[in-house]
């Protein structure tokens, strides 16, 4: 049985002057120090925060959120120099996209030292290492004076929360804390990279683009999430999935009067559909929800409403969702991604026959 705890809601305006003075953050510090773990914002989504160096505030982790125990955590930083205590190394490459991306939503994997937990690494014999820069996720990890393990605040498999309500959804009554500091604003998770002196490995994709890295660094850049990316589609509800809603999701592709075809089709067959569309194509479907999640010529409100827009469909009586796809260039290559996920590999390729 998992413990029913008394969840603390507290409100910090991420705009004051001195957020370390406010209650809110420091509360949620003092939480922190006692081993319980906290939901804050960070600059892509909510993360679940607890004291890295505490066996017993990553297992309230892990239980809070039911996530497979083989899923490593990222440890989150303020300052460069709590990097000592963790990593053994910082190789070249690695230096030359933190000192470009930290503060930001970027992670690298490093080489871990003895003394860290073998339950933040999944016993790996890397620890992937973040400096956010939203001032909300600062000031926690400031005053709290940890370095602070955070996986996103939502329940293992669902969409990562970028509001505090979602968390609560999610999480109430299983963690000590949720920080509200309101949206979060890229929506979706930081861009892991593993880092090596001969080359740059993106696990995966997320706020920092393929571009921007390659920008910095004279190393080739590998991909290194395709072929985890793509599952084989299998019998809905069969497969273990990430950030899904609670209706099956496919990815569809084809011109627009054929995927209404197709919409109408599952109707007749007592379907309930949704449509996850955008602002140029929300009018022109007939589904029996229509929810748009921004403009196709502008990918970051794209990527900023995903995971919302996802949840949005939780509150409606759809049985399935078809999702527009998107171009994979910039943060079009994160957007695709979360969607590939959250589809299970399920895509359907309409035209004429
Ligand atoms: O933007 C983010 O990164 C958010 C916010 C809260 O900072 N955090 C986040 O954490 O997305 P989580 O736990 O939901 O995702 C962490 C990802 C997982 O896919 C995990 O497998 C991978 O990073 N990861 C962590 N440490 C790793 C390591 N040492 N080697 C390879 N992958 C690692
Ligand atoms: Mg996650």
């Amino acid at each position: 049985m998992e413990e029913n705890i008394q969840t603390t809601q507290m409100f910090v305006d991420k705009y004051v002057d001195n957020l370390a003075s406010s209650t809110a953050i420091k509360k949620a510090a003092l939480l922190l120090q006692h081993q319980q773990v906290v939901a804050f914002p960070t600059e892509t989504v909510y993360g679940l925060g607890g004291n890295a160096l505490s066996d017993e505030a990553i297992r309230k982790i892990f239980t809070a959120k039911g996530r497979p125990a083989d899923n490593p955590l990222i440890v989150h930083i303020t300052d460069e120099a709590q990097l000592d205590e963790l990593v053994d190394e910082v190789p070249p490459s690695a230096r030359v996209l933190l000192d470009a991306f930290w503060p930001g939503p970027l992670t690298v994997t490093l080489p871990v030292q003895k003394h860290v937990s073998s339950f933040v690494t999944a016993g790996l014999s890397t620890i992937g290492v973040r400096m956010p820069r939203h001032p909300v996720a600062k000031a926690v990890i400031a005053e709290a004076g940890l370095p602070i393990a955070a996986p996103s605040a939502n329940r293992s498999g669902r969409p990562s929360p970028t509001t505090a309500a979602h968390v609560a959804t999610d999480l109430q009554g299983k963690i000590a804390g949720i920080v509200d500091g309101g949206p979060t604003g890229i929506g979706l998770e930081s861009t892991v990279l593993h880092c090596e002196h001969q080359q740059v490995t993106i696990l995966r994709p997320g706020g920092i683009t393929r571009q921007a890295i390659q920008e910095v660094v004279d190393l080739p850049v590998i991909d290194g999430f395709t072929s985890l990316d793509v599952q084989t589609p299998q019998a809905p509800g069969m497969k273990y999935r990430h950030y899904a809603p609670q209706a099956v999701l496919y990815l569809v592709e084809g011109s627009l009067s054929h995927i209404q075809q197709h919409i109408t089709a599952r109707q007749e067959t007592g379907e309930k559909v949704g449509m996850l569309a955008t602002e140029e194509s929300k009018d022109r479907y007939d589904a029996d929800v229509v929810l748009s999640t921004g403009s196709r010529s502008d990918l970051l409100t794209i990527s900023r409403q995903l995971y919302s827009t996802l949840r949005r469909f939780d509150d409606t009586n759809v049985t399935e969702i078809y999702s527009e796809v998107f171009p994979e260039d910039g943060i079009g290559a994160a957007i695709m991604n979360r969607l590939r996920k959250s589809a299970g590999g399920r895509r359907l390729q309409l035209s004429d026959r």
